[in-house]
C-alpha cells in the first residue's frame, strides 16, 4: 500500500481542561474520499482545526503524505498540499466573487488558472463573478469557498460540513462536485451531517463519537452497522 495522504495517531486536544479529542486514530488513503460522520459535539471540527494547524494538539502525531506535520503552521501545511474549507462560509462577503478568487493566487498559481478552475467546476460562479460574495445564496457562497480551497491545487481537501444550513438539493449538487474533484486525483476528508449524501460519494467512512473513532469501513458497512448513530439527525 502507498503512503496514506493523512495519518492521525493517538491525537489528543482539549479546550482548557476539557479533553475533546481523546486518542483519535484515522488513516485516509491517497486518492480516496473518506466521510467522517458522528453526532454533534463528537469533536469532528476540533479534529479539522488541529489537522489544519489552527489548534494545538496536546498529544499524538499527524502525518501528511508521509511528512510529520504535528504543530506545523498553516503555511507549512499549504506547502505539503493541505487545504481546508472550515465550518461556516469562508468567503469575504464585501469582495466580489472574482476578488475572492484572485486573492488566492498569491501562492504562485496565476490568477487566470484560479479563475479557470473555479469556473469549470462551478459555471454559476462565472455568471456572478462581479457580484459581492455576501449577496449570493448560501449554496453559491459554499461553491466559492470550495473554489478558494481548490486554488492552490491541494493534495488533501478537508471539508467541514459543506451542507450547513443548505437545502438538500443544493447539498446533492455540491457533493456531485466533490466526486468530480476526487476524480481529478485530490484526496478528500469530508465531515458531514447528511450521512447518506456524503456516503454516496465516499470510498470509506469513519464514525467519531466522544473524541474517538469508533468505526471505520466501507460506506455500506458503516450504514448498516452504525445507522442509529449516523442517521440519528438527518439522513
Ligand atoms: N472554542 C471552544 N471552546 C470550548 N469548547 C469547545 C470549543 N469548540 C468546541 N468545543 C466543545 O468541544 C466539543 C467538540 O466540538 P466540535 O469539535 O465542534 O464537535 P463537532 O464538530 O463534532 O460537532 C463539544 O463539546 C464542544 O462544545
Ligand atoms: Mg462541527
Amino acid at each position: 500500500m502507498s503512503v496514506p495522504i493523512l495519518e492521525v495517531l493517538d491525537l489528543h486536544a482539549a479546550y482548557g481542561r476539557i479533553e475533546v479529542l481523546r486518542g483519535v486514530d484515522l488513516t485516509v488513503p491517497k486518492g480516496a474520499v473518506m466521510a467522517l460522520l458522528g453526532p454533534n459535539g463528537a469533536g469532528k471540527s476540533t479534529l479539522v482545526k488541529v489537522v489544519s494547524g489552527q489548534k494545538r494538539a496536546t498529544g499524538g502525531d499527524i502525518h501528511l503524505g508521509g511528512v510529520h506535520v504535528t504543530d506545523a503552521d498553516s503555511a507549512e501545511l499549504a506547502r505539503v498540499g493541505l487545504c481546508t474549507v472550515p465550518e461556516g462560509r469562508s468567503v469575504f462577503p464585501n469582495l466580489t466573487v472574482q476578488e475572492n478568487l484572485v486573492l488566492m493566487s498569491y501562492a504562485g498559481v496565476p490568477a487566470d488558472a484560479v479563475l479557470d478552475t473555479a469556473f469549470s467546476y462551478f459555471p454559476r460562479l462565472a455568471e456572478r463573478r462581479h457580484q459581492l460574495a455576501g449577496t449570493m445564496s448560501g449554496g453559491e457562497q459554499q461553491m466559492l469557498a470550495m473554489s478558494r480551497a481548490l486554488a492552490s491545487d491541494p493534495a488533501l481537501l478537508l471539508l467541514d460540513e459543506l451542507s450547513m444550513g443548505l437545502a438538500p438539493l443544493i447539498v446533492d449538487e455540491l457533493y456531485d462536485t466533490v466526486a468530480q474533484i476526487a476524480e481529478s486525483g485530490v484526496s478528500i476528508l469530508c465531515i458531514e451531517q447528511f450521512a447518506r449524501t456524503a456516503l454516496r460519494v465516499s470510498d470509506y467512512a469513519a464514525v467519531m463519537i466522544g473524541g474517538r473513532i469508533v468505526a471505520t469501513g466501507e460506506p455500506a458497512e458503516i450504514l448498516e452497522t452504525m445507522d442509529d448513530v449516523i442517521l440519528g439527525g438527518v439522513a
